[in-house]
């Protein structure tokens, strides 16, 4: 639907996530504060087929309190989640790392990424680590790619913040939600700022549940400019498949 007074169309009403490949998702059942069971994982894929997700990389939480075992715990609920053959959607294991203390452990022991490559990364909403540039510059000598999950919720990052993550070679990624409020006002009017600047390389959904996915997307609507550069986010995720 156009809104003429506001000039914003309904995200839905755009073939924008017809053949997305999503980057950010709390799928894998019962490893973190995404979905909890088998039937929940393949019940919310089904869903997201339905509005036309392609492929999916599934990106559960690592951070310092994880088990050290959590490859092997990973790679194990991935493929008997494959093997229920749920929607038709391709899946890859990935993860989100925290940047904490613990990360320079994962990252020796080598990450799950992207192609490889690509890391998806986040800090504490409230406080960078204290190490911050020296955690990504040493994930960037290893020869990886650091995309910053959500930089829009980040209570401590300013302008410059963005800037000097992008000038070290950091990829932001935008959370869809950002722009329904649903992470607050704050958010969302950083992520269109954001948006509108052309700062962002990615997008992710972040889904953790159906439900509250479901009613996010439903309330986002956006503008031809923004529509122009979610589109292009859009095509730069198909590159990291
Ligand atoms: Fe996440």
């Amino acid at each position: 639907m156009f809104s003429f007074f506001t000039r914003k169309e309904s995200l839905l009403s755009t073939a924008l996530l017809d053949g997305m490949t999503d980057i950010h998702a709390h799928l894998l059942p019962g490893v973190d504060d995404g979905v909890v069971t088998m039937e929940e994982s393949i019940r919310t894929l089904t869903a997201l087929a339905r509005l036309g997700v392609r492929r999916m990389y599934l990106t559960s939480h690592v951070m310092d309190t994880t088990d050290t075992n959590y490859k092997a715990l990973y790679q194990e609920r991935f493929e008997e989640l494959l093997s229920q053959k749920p929607a038709d959607i391709e899946l890859r294991l990935a993860a989100e790392y925290m940047l904490d203390m613990g990360f320079p452990v994962w990252r020796q022991e080598g990450l799950l990424a992207m192609n490889g490559r690509h890391v998806l990364v986040e800090t504490s909403y409230m406080a960078p680590p204290p190490d911050l540039i020296t955690l990504l510059y040493d994930l960037v000598l290893d020869g990886y790619n650091p995309i910053i999950a959500h930089p829009e919720r980040y209570m401590y990052m300013v302008d410059s913040d963005y800037r000097d993550l992008k000038n070290k070679g950091c990829k932001l990624q935008l959370n869809l939600l950002s722009l329904s409020g649903h992470y607050g006002k704050r958010a969302e009017d950083m992520a269109r700022i954001l948006l509108k600047e052309g700062r962002y390389d990615h997008i992710g959904s972040d889904i953790h549940n159906w439900e509250r996915y479901q009613k996010g997307i439903e309330s986002i609507h956006i503008d031809k400019n923004e529509k122009k550069e979610l589109t292009r986010l859009l095509e730069n995720n198909h590159l990291v498949w």
